[in-house]
């Protein structure tokens, strides 16, 4: 084939694909319209929308027009050679949307969603009844039809289950590599922590005393986000009950978050977390976009962006000198806090029952308790039945915490009630980059804390920019990360950060 009648076959397909794409963001306007706008008594009507926009994206990506042009394409050496130009990396993640599109049987996809919404429906009903009894049988069938899932993809000899499902979330991670990098983790953050609880030191965040209406909230949550550089005539900010971003394309994106009258900290860092994915999707190359070359890398480097500014930045000390003035000018009583005092209440380590309320230090415990438990699960090494037990053994070994029911213990998370088993570890992961990244910057730019103080964001903004926003999908994230670091990944940069931090706060 001659190389225009190549470019001919590219240009069509990434027409194919961006049509495709155009649809599934469309499908996600509605999705936030649900969870911000919609009437309750729309529900129906919206799940019918989205149910019907779903199948049509499903049949567009398994249309074998994009099998014969694909392989046209990648027989061509000139789009190919460079593994990192747009056309190979198109022709990459095309290629594997495709197969793992086209391996799942229709009727498996649909027996999945209908069983996910009404296990999602129980799941809520155990927990408000804390019944795990009535949630078990129905987590027994997410886990069969998940099996049989991993089953249609496939795994080679010396993984497991588990990888075949967790790769959708995270294109080649494997519990291997996970828990290479969880293991040595583990027994380090139990140390610490350890060493942390053993002082008997508890601070109590001084946010907490502040009396914040509201709207003042609003206002002084979305002058942070403006200042660390989240645009907003290119995205919006408003309420829902779980926070959430959605980056429909990056001259729009939406953000969401929720507030507490009594805890501006709620708000603020929810806000940190949810502008730091926004800020990546408005970073990324609008000229790419609806095609993977323009599109996000994965959940655990999207989850590295939001990590980075909630945790990195927004728990920093210069951070705090920064903020703190322009806290003091949002409300009133804010006037005797110092910038130390808040710092020392936003970092509190303390061992819980929450992963969603967990600090920086034990978070990640929270993370390998459910790997280390959703592997046998999926192998069939755990029976549902089982869960609790184990469940609570290991909140017992890792955090010290006696779990006292279900409700607040295995049935916490709404995960895997829907299906999405191989999920959690994606959230770890990201602390892990955001470390690795961050360490990095500063080894890269000697006066970060200083402009941070100052507020002046965006050096440290275009960095990441730089270095991962603007790539899009060029590199998966194991390559990401020694592209941007010159290492793989690696829990020491999290653990040297975290000891560095701690040690200053607490007499460890
Ligand atoms: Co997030």
């Amino acid at each position: 084939m001659s190389p225009s009648a190549a470019h001919a076959k590219y240009s069509e397909l990434l027409q194919l694909v961006r049509q495709r794409n155009l649809l599934g963001s469309t499908a996600s306007v509605l999705g936030w319209d649900q969870e911000t706008m919609m009437p309750a008594g729309g529900l129906e009507h919206r799940s019918n929308q989205l149910a019907q926009l779903a199948g049509m994206c499903h049949q567009m990506m398994v249309d074998p027009t994009i099998g014969e042009l694909l392989s046209a394409c990648e027989a061509d050496p000139n789009l190919t050679a460079d593994p990192a130009s747009p056309s190979a990396v198109n022709l990459r993640e095309i290629r594997r949307e495709y197969i793992l599109a086209t391996k799942l049987p229709q009727s498996l996809v649909e027996e999945l969603a209908r069983t996910a919404t009404v296990s999602r429906s129980q799941w809520v009903e155990a927990r408000k009844a804390n019944d795990y009894a009535r949630f078990e049988p129905w987590l027994t069938r997410i886990i069969e039809l998940t099996r049989r899932k991993a089953e249609c993809f496939g795994w080679p000899p010396e993984g497991e289950a588990w990888d075949a499902v967790a790769d959708l979330f995270e294109p080649g991670m494997t519990a291997r590599s996970v828990a290479a990098v969880f293991t040595p983790l583990r027994q380090q953050l139990i140390d610490l922590v350890g060493r942390v609880v053993a002082t008997g030191k508890k601070p109590v965040s001084p946010l907490t005393k502040l009396k914040f209406p509201v709207d003042q909230q609003a206002a002084f949550v979305r002058q942070v986000a403006e200042a660390i550089g989240f645009d907003f005539h290119r995205g919006r900010l408003d309420i829902s009950a779980h926070p959430f971003s959605s980056g429909f394309h990056p001259t729009d994106v939406r953000l969401t978050t929720r507030y507490d009258p009594a805890d501006v900290g709620e708000a603020l860092y929810g806000v940190l977390h949810e502008a730091g994915h926004g800020i990546y999707d408005q970073g990324l190359p609008v000229e790419h976009a609806g095609t993977p070359r323009g599109d996000a890398v994965s959940l655990a480097i999207h989850e590295s962006q939001s990590r980075t500014w909630e945790n990195l930045i927004g728990r920093s000390e210069a951070f705090w000198r920064w903020c703190l003035p322009r806290l003091k000018a949002a409300v009133k009583g804010a006037g005797r806090l110092t910038s130390r005092a808040v710092w020392a209440g936003v970092n509190v380590v303390q061992p819980s029952l929450i992963r969603t309320e967990a600090d920086e230090a034990t978070y990640n415990l929270h993370i390998m308790i459910r790997f280390e438990l959703e592997r046998p699960l999926m192998s069939g090494d755990l029976a549902a039945k089982d869960l609790p037990e184990a469940w609570n053994a290991r909140y017992k070994e890792y955090l010290g915490i006696d779990v006292p029911n279900d409700a607040q213990g295995c049935m916490q998370d709404i995960h895997w009630s829907q299906g999405a088993i191989g999920y959690f570890p994606t959230y770890a992961l990201g602390n892990l980059y955001a470390a690795q990244f961050f360490e990095q910057a500063r080894a890269e730019m000697s006066d970060l804390d200083e402009q941070i103080a100052a507020g002046s964001f965006a050096p440290f903004r275009g960095w990441l920019n730089r270095k991962i926003h603007c790539l899009g999908m060029t590199y998966r994230s194991a390559d990401l990360c020694r592209h941007v670091t010159g290492r793989e990944l690696s829990a020491d940069p999290l653990l040297r950060y975290l000891e560095q931090k701690l040690s200053r706060l607490y007499p460890i």
